[in-house]
């Protein structure tokens, strides 16, 4: 029940799996993901993985559009490094067995995305993430160094705190020892140790009702540092895509990728009218957060429950052959996107905040590493650029592992940690306990804290959500530990986390806007 290795990878998308891909040769790795290997937001990802390849594209081009996009919070140094980085990775992730569409000249089939500039994005027709997923689970599956545990479930990470020393956020010697780790078939929890952990347990959506992130999307990991008194950033810029499909109770929403508005695609009102060059000259292609608001803005203000994106003037074979899965879909709902408008509505999609690294992946704790959409590298500022994740997970998880290998040598399995303490935690409460203020959690944070905000609206969420979160703690400490109870209490941490730092930025700027700080007239194009 209890496992010891080298590395303990929590999660199994994108980041999880390449990190265990690198370091396995040279340490004994404990894989664990909460739910199937395959049940990540990487497998949802359509659009593709950003990367320059072919002239006229050029690093300095992609380093300009991902800080544009970012609306002056990147960090320079890190997006440099990311791009640069970004061709090499791919080399690798194609030796490794994913396959990207090429044209008829055997020359890759680059899309573009809003905010970039050229044509860069390397994708596998509309499921690039399952494509990437297929092809690193390949590998890691038949890698003997790597123990896979499906449906376990991280609960806290181990510091000294479990020793019973005193542990402070912002104090540089909080150390990682591993994590509490339930078995979500058993109900059992294990204490696993390792010289390193890494955290790759991805987004945080489902904080929202409306969103493109599959159930799995809790903000565990970040929930988890903060708790362990580890620096989380960035937390506001909460990324809402544009083009979710409009079909009501459907969860996740399904996407309609951007890459389709790179294709020609429109954006329309009900009526038929086309309405993104009134807010801005790039149109349809305008960064997210811009063409996310707009089309909040034409929503609320026609009192509609969606927009149209119009493809149909395109060739009907054109649209078929780049997006099938998508046309697959929309058709089993009765909707022919060749012929057909497509209803969509913005729908909460990335966390462009997260556990605070350096640009090794290494966050405030030693020995725990974040990597991935859990983490905040300084990569995408206010504002994520199109298809820059995918790629920033595959570069963060080469540069922790490069960083954490040498140190393995060095490092002990730390003695003397008790066991999960069951005390007090045996009663089995009603579910609806749960569930209900999991709902609340998610219409709170939409009504409140969606893409418009004001200070009165942050007020009444935070107010709200802190009943939520006595109510939650009292349960917790009394009643059996279930998935559902600790993706609650992480989800109630991570509202918490979004509307502390929405509150204390002064100015609308990226994904935060608020209506109490109107943007300057000079930072609208
Ligand atoms: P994930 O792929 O989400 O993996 C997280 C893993 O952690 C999962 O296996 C999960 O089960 C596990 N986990 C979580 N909590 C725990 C816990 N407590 N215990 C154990 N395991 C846990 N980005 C792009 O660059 N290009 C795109 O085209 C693109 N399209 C997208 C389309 C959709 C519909 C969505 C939802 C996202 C898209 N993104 C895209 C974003 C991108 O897919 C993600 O940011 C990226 O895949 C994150 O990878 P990750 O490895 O960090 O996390
Ligand atoms: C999409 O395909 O539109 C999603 C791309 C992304 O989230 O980067």
């Amino acid at each position: 029940m209890n496992r010891t290795s080298d590395f303990l990878v929590i999660g199994s998308g994108a980041a999880g799996l390449n990190f265990a891909l690198k370091v396995a040769e040279y340490g004994t790795v404990t894989l664990i993901t909460k739910s199937a290997l395959d049940e990540s937001n990487t497998n949802y990802a359509q659009g593709g993985i950003s990367a320059v390849t072919y002239p006229p594209d050029t690093f300095d081009k992609h380093i300009q559009d991902t800080l544009i996009c970012g609306a002056g919070l990147c960090n320079e140094e890190v997006v440099r490094m990311m791009v640069t980085s970004a061709p090499e990775q791919i080399k690798q992730l194609v030796q490794w067995g994913a396959k990207f569409d090429r044209d008829k000249n055997g020359l890759y089939d680059l899309a573009r995305e809003g905010g970039h500039s050229e044509h860069r994005i390397l994708h596998h027709n509309d499921l690039t993430g399952a494509e990437i997923q297929r092809a690193l689970m390949r590998k890691v599956k038949a890698h003997k160094n790597i123990e896979i545990l499906e449906h376990y479930f991280a609960v806290d990470l181990i510091t000294q705190h479990h020793l019973g020393k005193m542990v402070r956020r912002y104090n540089t010697d909080v150390e990682c020892y591993g994590a509490y780790v339930v078995n979500l078939k058993t109900q059992k929890v294990g204490t696993f140790l390792a010289k390193a952990t890494i955290l790759a347990t991805g987004g945080t959506g489902n904080v929202y009702y409306n969103t493109t992130n599959p159930p799995v999307a809790t903000g565990d990991g970040i929930a988890m540092v903060y708790r362990a008194k580890g620096v989380v950033e960035n937390m506001a810029y909460v990324q809402f895509h544009p083009t979710a499909l409009y079909h009501p109770n459907e969860r996740p929403a399904f996407l309609i990728t951007e890459a389709m508005r790179g294709f020609g695609a429109e954006l329309r009102t009900r009526d038929g009218n086309e309405f993104m060059q009134k807010y801005d000259k790039r149109g349809p292609l305008a960064p997210r957060d811009i063409v996310a608001r707009a089309i909040d803005n034409e929503m609320k203000n026609r009192g509609d429950d969606y927009v149209y994106l119009d493809v149909t003037h395109k060739p009907a074979d054109e649209i078929i052959q780049h997006f099938p899965n998508i046309y697959k879909k929309c058709l089993s709902i009765g909707i022919d996107i060749t012929k057909d408008l497509i209803p969509v509505a913005p729908a909460a999609h990335y966390m462009c905040g997260g556990v605070k690294v350096d640009m090794n992946g290494q966050s405030s704790i030693r020995n725990l590493y974040a990597i991935g959409e859990t983490s905040c590298t300084g990569l995408h500022g206010a504002n994520r650029l199109a298809s820059n994740s995918l790629i920033e997970a595959i570069v963060y998880a080469d540069k922790a592992a490069k960083h954490s290998l040498p140190q393995l040598k060095d490092l002990k399995i730390q003695e003397g940690i008790p066991d999960w303490d069951y005390e007090g935690t045996t009663r089995a409460e009603e579910m609806v306990l749960v569930t209900q203020s999991y709902k609340e959690v998610q219409q709170i944070m939409s009504y409140y804290v969606g893409i418009v905000r004001s200070n009165l609206r942050l007020e009444r969420a935070f107010a709200r959500l802190g009943i939520l979160y006595k109510e939650t703690e009292q349960l917790y400490r009394t009643s059996t530990l279930t998935q559902q109870l600790c993706e609650l209490r992480n989800l109630i941490q991570i509202g918490y986390l979004i509307i502390k730092e929405a509150n204390a930025i002064r100015e609308s700027r990226g994904l935060h806007y608020s209506i109490d700080y109107p943007p300057k007239k000079e930072d609208i194009v």
